[in-house]
């Protein structure tokens, strides 16, 4: 019997490539840079599945012009604002993603995040380089405390709780913010978000992205934070508005940022936001651990050989396409 065919749209880690390559036909990119959009549409032409990143927009017309023997999207990624999930949905194929293997990876980087940018480490290696070390100082590179201090936590799922946890070992007063969350399993403080945006010492974003979120971190709410305070986002970039952050930044309305997400990705150069030395920036890596990433290609691998097995797949964002009317 023929393989299947999909598109892989990047090299992934081996530990789910050689899942794929052996079941399936694969047709990979393997440029470094994402597949243009035309590209996208144009390989996904008859393909039964599609192996795809954060960095690909798969909409309607993708799905479309794919055609109706598309069985199934496998995102390389626990979060899917890539994806028209209803769009998918709309043509009953199911949404894969990788929940859960990367929440100790990156809540450890949210973590190292927080006391990057409160303990200034970032700065500190930029002085060092600049030769402006002359001596030990009393005053030099001074930041908050980490341990004791208010850490304000936006999205209070999986990652959330996991930076809570490491969190309390530095004995912080844990506050959270997220309407959907009842029982946690690690606890906190459950808080509306204007008290927890004024209370918090940190302030750590762990949200999906939608349209409720887009730009929930604003003027107005930056507007709220102490001005001793540390934002620190490892969600996805438009929750935070960039323009407005960049201005509490550059007037010290809040002392520092620390972003492994920004709106766009990659930040231009010229953007204004890489002149602030009270800004520490990542390039998306908070799931950056090689264990890490060989899960997420093995568990996107095995979402995608099981939707074109026919079968429900082991993480699945839209599973009520399996309770649908054929
Ligand atoms: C990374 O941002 C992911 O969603 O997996």
């Amino acid at each position: 019997m023929a393989k299947p065919k999909v598109f892989v749209t990047r090299i992934i880690p081996d530990a789910g490539f050689d899942l794929v390559k052996a079941a399936c036909e694969v047709d990979l990119w393997t440029d470094e840079l994402p597949p243009p959009y035309e590209v996208l549409l144009e390989r996904v032409r008859g393909v039964d599945g599609l192996l795809c990143l954060l960095t690909d927009r798969i909409d309607a017309q993708l799905m479309d012009t794919a055609g109706s023997q598309l069985k199934v999207i496998s995102n390389h990624a626990v979060g899917f604002d890539n994806i028209d999930l209803p769009a998918a949905t709309a043509r009953s194929i199911p949404v894969g993603n990788t929940p859960g293997i990367l929440t100790d990876a990156t809540a450890d980087f949210a973590f190292s995040l927080l006391v990057s940018a409160a303990r200034r480490v970032v700065e500190g290696d930029r002085y060092v380089r600049a030769g402006q070390w002359k001596t030990w100082g009393p005053s030099i590179l001074l930041g908050p405390d980490v341990t004791g201090a208010t850490l304000g936590i936006i999205g209070y799922g999986r990652i959330g709780q996991a930076l809570a946890k490491r969190a309390s070992g530095f004995d912080m007063r844990i506050l959270y913010y997220d309407p959907m969350v009842v029982d946690p399993a690690v606890p906190g403080t459950a808080v509306d978000l204007e008290t927890l945006l004024r209370e918090s010492d940190f302030v750590s974003l762990h949200t999906v992205l939608n349209e409720q979120t887009r730009h929930l971190i604003n003027r107005d709410t930056l507007a709220l934070m102490k001005p001793n305070a540390i934002l620190v986002n490892t969600s996805r970039g438009p929750v935070v508005d960039g323009q407005a952050l960049y201005e509490a930044l550059q007037a010290n309305k809040i002392f520092a940022a620390a972003l492994d997400v920004t709106d766009p990705e990659p930040l231009p150069m010229d953007s204004p936001l890489l002149e602030l030395d009270n800004l520490v920036i990542a390039p998306h890596i908070a799931s950056a651990s090689k264990p890490t990433r060989d899960k997420m290609s093995l568990m996107a691998a095995q979402n995608l050989l099981a939707g074109l097995d026919g079968k429900q797949l082991p993480n699945c964002v839209n599973p009520e396409i399996y309770s649908q009317p054929q």
